[in-house]
Protein backbone atom coordinates (compact mmCIF):
# COMPACT_ATOMS: atom_id res chain seq x y z
CA UNK A 1 0.00 0.00 0.00
CA UNK A 2 1.36 3.62 -0.92
CA UNK A 3 0.80 6.31 1.98
CA UNK A 4 1.57 10.04 1.53
CA UNK A 5 1.67 12.15 4.35
CA UNK A 6 1.30 15.84 3.69
CA UNK A 7 2.74 18.13 6.51
CA UNK A 8 5.45 15.68 7.77
CA UNK A 9 7.73 17.83 9.59
CA UNK A 10 5.33 18.61 12.09
CA UNK A 11 4.21 16.70 15.37
CA UNK A 12 1.62 15.21 14.24
CA UNK A 13 3.30 14.31 10.30
CA UNK A 14 6.53 12.65 12.38
CA UNK A 15 4.03 10.63 14.67
CA UNK A 16 1.96 9.37 11.60
CA UNK A 17 5.50 8.61 9.70
CA UNK A 18 6.88 6.32 12.61
CA UNK A 19 3.84 4.41 12.97
CA UNK A 20 3.48 4.18 8.74
CA UNK A 21 6.80 3.08 8.50
CA UNK A 22 6.37 0.27 10.55
CA UNK A 23 2.77 -1.06 9.44
CA UNK A 24 2.98 -4.10 7.72
CA UNK A 25 0.62 -3.05 4.79
CA UNK A 26 2.23 0.33 3.50
CA UNK A 27 5.04 -0.59 1.56
CA UNK A 28 5.37 3.21 0.64
CA UNK A 29 5.59 6.30 2.22
CA UNK A 30 5.68 9.59 0.76
CA UNK A 31 6.33 12.44 3.28
CA UNK A 32 5.85 16.31 1.99
CA UNK A 33 6.88 19.20 3.61
CA UNK A 34 7.35 23.53 2.22
CA UNK A 35 10.14 24.28 4.45
CA UNK A 36 11.76 20.91 5.01
CA UNK A 37 11.83 19.83 1.36
CA UNK A 38 15.18 18.13 0.42
CA UNK A 39 15.93 17.20 4.15
CA UNK A 40 16.71 13.73 5.58
CA UNK A 41 13.47 12.61 7.05
CA UNK A 42 15.83 11.64 10.44
CA UNK A 43 17.45 15.45 10.36
CA UNK A 44 14.29 16.52 11.23
CA UNK A 45 12.69 13.91 12.97
CA UNK A 46 16.00 12.43 14.83
CA UNK A 47 14.11 9.76 16.27
CA UNK A 48 12.85 7.99 13.27
CA UNK A 49 16.68 7.51 11.73
CA UNK A 50 16.24 3.67 12.48
CA UNK A 51 13.25 3.76 9.84
CA UNK A 52 14.29 5.35 7.05
CA UNK A 53 16.86 7.78 5.15
CA UNK A 54 14.32 8.93 3.00
CA UNK A 55 14.24 12.85 2.57
CA UNK A 56 11.37 15.23 2.63
CA UNK A 57 9.53 15.95 -1.08
CA UNK A 58 8.69 19.64 -1.58
CA UNK A 59 5.51 18.07 -3.90
CA UNK A 60 2.50 19.87 -3.99
CA UNK A 61 -0.74 17.90 -2.68
CA UNK A 62 -1.89 17.48 -5.79
CA UNK A 63 1.68 16.04 -6.62
CA UNK A 64 1.86 14.14 -3.68
CA UNK A 65 -1.91 12.58 -3.69
CA UNK A 66 -1.55 10.89 -7.04
CA UNK A 67 -1.68 7.61 -7.42
CA UNK A 68 -1.97 6.62 -3.91
CA UNK A 69 -3.95 4.48 -1.46
CA UNK A 70 -4.27 6.92 1.10
CA UNK A 71 -3.16 10.58 1.80
CA UNK A 72 -2.85 12.11 5.39
CA UNK A 73 -3.41 15.65 5.76
CA UNK A 74 -1.70 16.78 8.90
CA UNK A 75 -1.46 20.67 8.74
CA UNK A 76 -2.60 23.87 10.45
CA UNK A 77 -5.84 24.54 10.64
CA UNK A 78 -7.47 26.05 7.53
CA UNK A 79 -4.59 24.32 5.25
CA UNK A 80 -7.14 21.43 4.84
CA UNK A 81 -9.19 23.51 3.30
CA UNK A 82 -7.36 25.16 1.23
CA UNK A 83 -5.85 22.11 -0.63
CA UNK A 84 -8.88 19.64 -0.29
CA UNK A 85 -9.74 20.24 -4.06
CA UNK A 86 -6.44 19.09 -5.37
CA UNK A 87 -6.04 16.27 -3.17
CA UNK A 88 -9.54 14.55 -4.00
CA UNK A 89 -8.88 15.97 -8.01
CA UNK A 90 -5.78 13.71 -7.70
CA UNK A 91 -8.01 10.92 -6.65
CA UNK A 92 -6.26 8.86 -3.62
CA UNK A 93 -8.16 5.84 -2.65
CA UNK A 94 -8.75 7.37 1.05
CA UNK A 95 -8.11 10.87 2.11
CA UNK A 96 -7.71 11.40 6.08
CA UNK A 97 -7.19 14.82 7.45
CA UNK A 98 -6.12 15.42 10.75
CA UNK A 99 -7.11 19.18 10.96
CA UNK A 100 -10.57 20.58 12.53
CA UNK A 101 -11.47 21.51 8.87
CA UNK A 102 -13.80 18.52 8.40
CA UNK A 103 -15.06 17.17 11.73
CA UNK A 104 -18.58 19.07 11.89
CA UNK A 105 -21.20 18.61 9.71
CA UNK A 106 -23.50 22.21 11.05
CA UNK A 107 -21.63 24.55 9.08
CA UNK A 108 -23.30 26.96 11.91
CA UNK A 109 -21.62 25.32 14.79
CA UNK A 110 -18.62 24.40 12.72
CA UNK A 111 -18.48 28.47 12.21
CA UNK A 112 -19.32 29.58 15.45
CA UNK A 113 -15.97 28.31 16.42
CA UNK A 114 -14.03 28.54 13.57
CA UNK A 115 -15.22 31.15 11.43
CA UNK A 116 -16.19 31.19 8.04
CA UNK A 117 -15.36 27.91 6.19
CA UNK A 118 -13.20 28.43 3.48
CA UNK A 119 -14.02 24.56 1.77
CA UNK A 120 -17.47 23.76 3.00
CA UNK A 121 -18.48 21.43 -0.61
CA UNK A 122 -16.29 19.13 0.86
CA UNK A 123 -17.48 18.83 3.79
CA UNK A 124 -20.48 16.27 3.53
CA UNK A 125 -17.52 13.86 1.95
CA UNK A 126 -15.89 13.15 5.28
CA UNK A 127 -16.87 10.49 7.96
CA UNK A 128 -16.31 12.03 11.52
CA UNK A 129 -13.77 8.80 12.58
CA UNK A 130 -14.54 8.42 16.19
CA UNK A 131 -12.09 4.70 15.75
CA UNK A 132 -13.12 3.30 18.91
CA UNK A 133 -17.13 4.00 18.53
CA UNK A 134 -17.70 3.97 15.44
CA UNK A 135 -15.49 0.55 14.65
CA UNK A 136 -16.41 -1.38 11.37
CA UNK A 137 -18.81 1.73 10.59
CA UNK A 138 -16.57 3.11 8.85
CA UNK A 139 -15.81 0.52 6.28
CA UNK A 140 -15.57 2.28 3.09
CA UNK A 141 -15.45 5.50 3.57
CA UNK A 142 -14.01 8.02 1.23
CA UNK A 143 -12.95 10.45 3.59
CA UNK A 144 -11.94 10.57 7.34
CA UNK A 145 -12.06 13.75 10.01
CA UNK A 146 -10.22 11.88 12.73
CA UNK A 147 -11.19 13.70 15.95
CA UNK A 148 -9.59 16.41 17.97
CA UNK A 149 -6.93 14.84 20.74
CA UNK A 150 -9.56 16.65 23.93
CA UNK A 151 -12.22 15.94 21.70
CA UNK A 152 -11.23 12.28 21.69
CA UNK A 153 -11.15 11.89 25.65
CA UNK A 154 -13.84 14.33 25.77
CA UNK A 155 -16.18 11.52 23.99
CA UNK A 156 -14.68 8.11 25.34
CA UNK A 157 -15.63 9.56 28.33
CA UNK A 158 -19.17 10.51 27.41
CA UNK A 159 -20.56 7.85 25.17
CA UNK A 160 -21.38 5.66 27.55
CA UNK A 161 -23.40 8.10 29.31
CA UNK A 162 -25.70 8.13 26.60
CA UNK A 163 -28.72 6.33 28.04
CA UNK A 164 -27.78 7.45 31.65
CA UNK A 165 -30.50 9.94 32.12
CA UNK A 166 -27.62 12.64 32.53
CA UNK A 167 -29.16 15.46 34.78
CA UNK A 168 -26.88 18.01 34.45
CA UNK A 169 -24.26 19.16 31.68
CA UNK A 170 -21.46 16.95 31.93
CA UNK A 171 -17.82 18.91 33.38
CA UNK A 172 -14.96 17.74 31.31
CA UNK A 173 -11.56 19.03 32.44
CA UNK A 174 -8.57 18.02 30.69
CA UNK A 175 -4.88 19.33 31.03
CA UNK A 176 -2.73 18.66 27.51
CA UNK A 177 1.02 18.51 27.12
CA UNK A 178 2.71 21.39 25.25
CA UNK A 179 2.60 19.02 21.87
CA UNK A 180 -0.43 19.90 21.44
CA UNK A 181 0.07 22.99 20.10
CA UNK A 182 2.68 21.46 17.25
CA UNK A 183 6.38 22.02 16.19
CA UNK A 184 6.42 26.09 15.94
CA UNK A 185 7.17 27.51 19.06
CA UNK A 186 4.38 30.01 21.00
CA UNK A 187 4.72 32.07 24.29
CA UNK A 188 2.28 29.52 25.87
CA UNK A 189 4.72 26.74 24.26
CA UNK A 190 7.78 28.04 25.30
CA UNK A 191 9.79 26.10 27.77
CA UNK A 192 10.54 28.23 31.03
CA UNK A 193 6.37 29.60 30.53
CA UNK A 194 5.27 25.98 30.18
CA UNK A 195 7.49 23.80 32.88
CA UNK A 196 6.30 24.45 36.24
CA UNK A 197 3.43 25.78 34.99
CA UNK A 198 -0.65 25.23 34.83
CA UNK A 199 -3.05 27.27 33.22
CA UNK A 200 -7.19 27.31 31.20
CA UNK A 201 -7.04 27.83 27.89
CA UNK A 202 -10.07 28.43 25.98
CA UNK A 203 -12.78 29.15 29.02
CA UNK A 204 -16.59 28.63 27.81
CA UNK A 205 -15.46 28.60 24.11
CA UNK A 206 -12.57 25.65 23.34
CA UNK A 207 -12.90 24.70 19.82
CA UNK A 208 -13.16 20.84 19.93
CA UNK A 209 -16.40 21.87 22.04
CA UNK A 210 -17.91 21.98 18.55
CA UNK A 211 -16.88 18.08 17.72
CA UNK A 212 -17.95 17.11 21.18
CA UNK A 213 -21.48 18.85 20.88
CA UNK A 214 -21.80 16.96 17.61
CA UNK A 215 -21.44 13.90 19.08
CA UNK A 216 -23.24 14.24 22.29
CA UNK A 217 -26.34 16.16 20.59
CA UNK A 218 -26.10 12.94 18.52
CA UNK A 219 -25.95 10.15 20.71
CA UNK A 220 -28.74 11.84 22.89
CA UNK A 221 -30.76 12.65 19.81
CA UNK A 222 -31.37 16.36 21.52
CA UNK A 223 -30.19 18.84 19.65
CA UNK A 224 -29.89 21.13 22.74
CA UNK A 225 -27.63 18.55 24.82
CA UNK A 226 -24.46 20.49 25.93
CA UNK A 227 -21.28 19.20 27.46
CA UNK A 228 -18.30 21.64 28.80
CA UNK A 229 -14.90 21.20 28.00
CA UNK A 230 -12.06 22.92 30.53
CA UNK A 231 -8.90 23.01 29.05
CA UNK A 232 -5.54 23.29 30.62
CA UNK A 233 -2.44 23.62 29.75
CA UNK A 234 0.13 21.32 31.85
CA UNK A 235 3.81 21.02 32.24
CA UNK A 236 4.65 18.06 30.13
CA UNK A 237 5.10 17.30 26.97
CA UNK A 238 2.87 14.54 25.91
CA UNK A 239 -0.49 13.38 26.49
CA UNK A 240 -4.30 14.63 27.79
CA UNK A 241 -5.70 13.38 31.46
CA UNK A 242 -9.33 14.41 31.22
CA UNK A 243 -11.84 13.97 34.40
CA UNK A 244 -15.34 14.39 33.76
CA UNK A 245 -18.07 14.64 36.55
CA UNK A 246 -21.49 14.80 35.82
CA UNK A 247 -24.68 13.05 37.33
CA UNK A 248 -26.90 10.37 35.93
CA UNK A 249 -29.38 8.04 37.27
CA UNK A 250 -28.49 6.45 40.64
CA UNK A 251 -28.70 2.81 39.29
CA UNK A 252 -26.26 3.80 35.99
CA UNK A 253 -23.91 5.35 38.80
CA UNK A 254 -24.04 1.97 40.93
CA UNK A 255 -22.96 0.37 38.53
CA UNK A 256 -20.59 2.99 36.65
CA UNK A 257 -17.23 0.10 36.48
CA UNK A 258 -19.02 -2.48 34.63
CA UNK A 259 -21.20 0.25 32.87
CA UNK A 260 -17.79 1.45 31.42
CA UNK A 261 -16.91 -1.98 30.93
CA UNK A 262 -19.54 -3.07 28.21
CA UNK A 263 -19.59 -0.06 26.52
CA UNK A 264 -16.45 -0.74 25.59
CA UNK A 265 -16.08 -4.35 25.39
CA UNK A 266 -14.13 -5.88 22.39
CA UNK A 267 -13.06 -2.60 21.46
CA UNK A 268 -9.48 -3.08 21.53
CA UNK A 269 -8.16 0.37 22.10
CA UNK A 270 -10.13 1.56 24.76
CA UNK A 271 -8.76 -0.49 28.24
CA UNK A 272 -11.33 0.38 31.07
CA UNK A 273 -9.63 0.12 34.19
CA UNK A 274 -9.92 -0.50 37.68
CA UNK A 275 -7.64 2.07 39.26
CA UNK A 276 -7.77 5.80 38.00
CA UNK A 277 -4.98 5.64 35.04
CA UNK A 278 -1.78 7.52 34.99
CA UNK A 279 -0.61 9.89 32.03
CA UNK A 280 2.28 7.92 31.43
CA UNK A 281 0.61 4.75 31.18
CA UNK A 282 -0.88 5.90 28.25
CA UNK A 283 1.84 8.01 26.53
CA UNK A 284 3.63 5.93 23.33
CA UNK A 285 0.69 3.68 23.10
CA UNK A 286 -2.71 3.96 21.27
CA UNK A 287 -4.52 3.16 24.33
CA UNK A 288 -7.25 5.61 25.85
CA UNK A 289 -7.28 4.27 29.61
CA UNK A 290 -10.39 4.75 31.05
CA UNK A 291 -12.00 4.40 34.79
CA UNK A 292 -15.42 5.33 36.09
CA UNK A 293 -16.80 5.68 39.44
CA UNK A 294 -20.38 6.22 41.00
CA UNK A 295 -21.71 6.65 43.88
CA UNK A 296 -25.71 5.02 43.61
CA UNK A 297 -26.98 7.43 46.13
CA UNK A 298 -26.74 11.31 44.77
CA UNK A 299 -26.18 9.50 40.99
CA UNK A 300 -22.58 11.36 41.02
CA UNK A 301 -20.48 9.73 38.11
CA UNK A 302 -16.74 10.66 37.76
CA UNK A 303 -14.83 9.28 34.93
CA UNK A 304 -10.90 9.74 33.88
CA UNK A 305 -9.54 9.21 30.19
CA UNK A 306 -5.83 9.14 29.71
CA UNK A 307 -4.31 9.08 25.99
CA UNK A 308 -1.55 10.21 24.24
CA UNK A 309 -2.54 13.31 22.19
CA UNK A 310 -0.01 12.50 19.08
CA UNK A 311 -1.12 9.04 19.02
CA UNK A 312 -4.81 7.68 20.23
CA UNK A 313 -5.71 11.97 19.92
CA UNK A 314 -4.01 12.08 16.33
CA UNK A 315 -1.93 9.66 14.74
CA UNK A 316 -2.71 6.31 15.78
CA UNK A 317 -6.77 7.11 15.91
CA UNK A 318 -6.11 8.25 11.89
CA UNK A 319 -4.26 5.05 11.17
CA UNK A 320 -6.99 2.47 13.39
CA UNK A 321 -9.26 4.44 11.30
CA UNK A 322 -7.52 3.98 7.87
CA UNK A 323 -7.26 0.10 9.17
CA UNK A 324 -11.32 0.38 9.56
CA UNK A 325 -12.12 1.99 6.61
CA UNK A 326 -9.87 -0.45 4.32
CA UNK A 327 -11.05 -4.08 6.13
CA UNK A 328 -7.91 -4.56 7.63
CA UNK A 329 -6.64 -5.60 10.76
CA UNK A 330 -7.93 -2.37 12.82
CA UNK A 331 -5.16 -3.03 14.74
CA UNK A 332 -2.37 -3.47 12.40
CA UNK A 333 0.64 -1.42 13.14
CA UNK A 334 -0.75 0.28 16.58
CA UNK A 335 0.29 -2.85 18.88
CA UNK A 336 2.35 -0.36 20.79
CA UNK A 337 3.43 -0.89 24.33
CA UNK A 338 4.44 2.33 26.24
CA UNK A 339 7.84 3.05 27.72
CA UNK A 340 7.74 3.34 31.66
CA UNK A 341 9.13 5.81 33.30
CA UNK A 342 9.13 7.96 30.79
N1 LIG B 1 -0.45 18.24 18.13
C1 LIG B 1 -1.50 17.50 18.51
O1 LIG B 1 -1.53 16.96 19.62
C2 LIG B 1 -2.66 17.30 17.59
C3 LIG B 1 -3.60 16.33 17.91
C4 LIG B 1 -4.68 16.12 17.05
C5 LIG B 1 -4.79 16.87 15.90
N2 LIG B 1 -3.88 17.84 15.61
C6 LIG B 1 -4.05 18.60 14.37
O2 LIG B 1 -3.16 18.05 13.40
C7 LIG B 1 -2.68 19.09 12.56
C8 LIG B 1 -1.15 19.08 12.62
O3 LIG B 1 -0.78 19.33 13.97
P1 LIG B 1 0.72 19.45 14.42
O4 LIG B 1 0.71 19.58 15.88
O5 LIG B 1 1.53 18.39 13.77
O6 LIG B 1 1.09 20.86 13.76
P2 LIG B 1 2.51 21.38 13.35
O7 LIG B 1 3.53 20.71 14.22
O8 LIG B 1 2.42 22.85 13.30
O9 LIG B 1 2.73 20.81 11.88
C9 LIG B 1 1.99 21.20 10.76
C10 LIG B 1 2.89 21.00 9.57
O10 LIG B 1 2.20 21.25 8.34
C11 LIG B 1 3.20 21.61 7.38
N3 LIG B 1 2.56 22.21 6.21
C12 LIG B 1 1.69 23.22 6.19
N4 LIG B 1 1.25 23.42 4.93
C13 LIG B 1 1.87 22.49 4.14
C14 LIG B 1 1.81 22.16 2.76
N5 LIG B 1 1.03 22.84 1.91
N6 LIG B 1 2.56 21.13 2.31
C15 LIG B 1 3.35 20.43 3.15
N7 LIG B 1 3.44 20.69 4.47
C16 LIG B 1 2.70 21.71 4.95
C17 LIG B 1 4.12 22.51 8.16
O11 LIG B 1 5.44 22.32 7.72
P3 LIG B 1 6.08 23.11 6.56
O12 LIG B 1 5.93 24.56 6.87
O13 LIG B 1 7.46 22.61 6.56
O14 LIG B 1 5.40 22.67 5.34
C18 LIG B 1 4.08 21.96 9.57
O15 LIG B 1 5.24 21.19 9.86
C19 LIG B 1 -3.29 20.39 13.06
O16 LIG B 1 -4.38 20.74 12.28
C20 LIG B 1 -3.69 20.06 14.49
O17 LIG B 1 -4.78 20.82 14.94
C21 LIG B 1 -2.80 18.06 16.42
Amino acid sequence: MRIAVIGAAGYVGGELLRLALQHPDITEVVATSRSQAGRPIAEVHPALGALTDARFAGLTPAEASRGQDVVFLALEHGESSRVAGEVFDAAPGLVVDLAADFRVRDLRLHESYYGVHAAPEFVSRFTYALADVLGTELRGAEALAAPGCFATAAQLALYPLRNAGVADIPALFGVTGSSGAGVHPRPTTHHPARANNLFAYGVLHHRHDAEVLQAWRGWTASPSATARLMTHSGPFVRGIHLTMHATVAPEFAADAGARYAGAYAGRPFVRVTEQPPELTHAVGTNVALVHAAGNGVTGEVQVMVALDNLIKGAGGQALQAMNLALGLDEAAGLRLAAPFPC
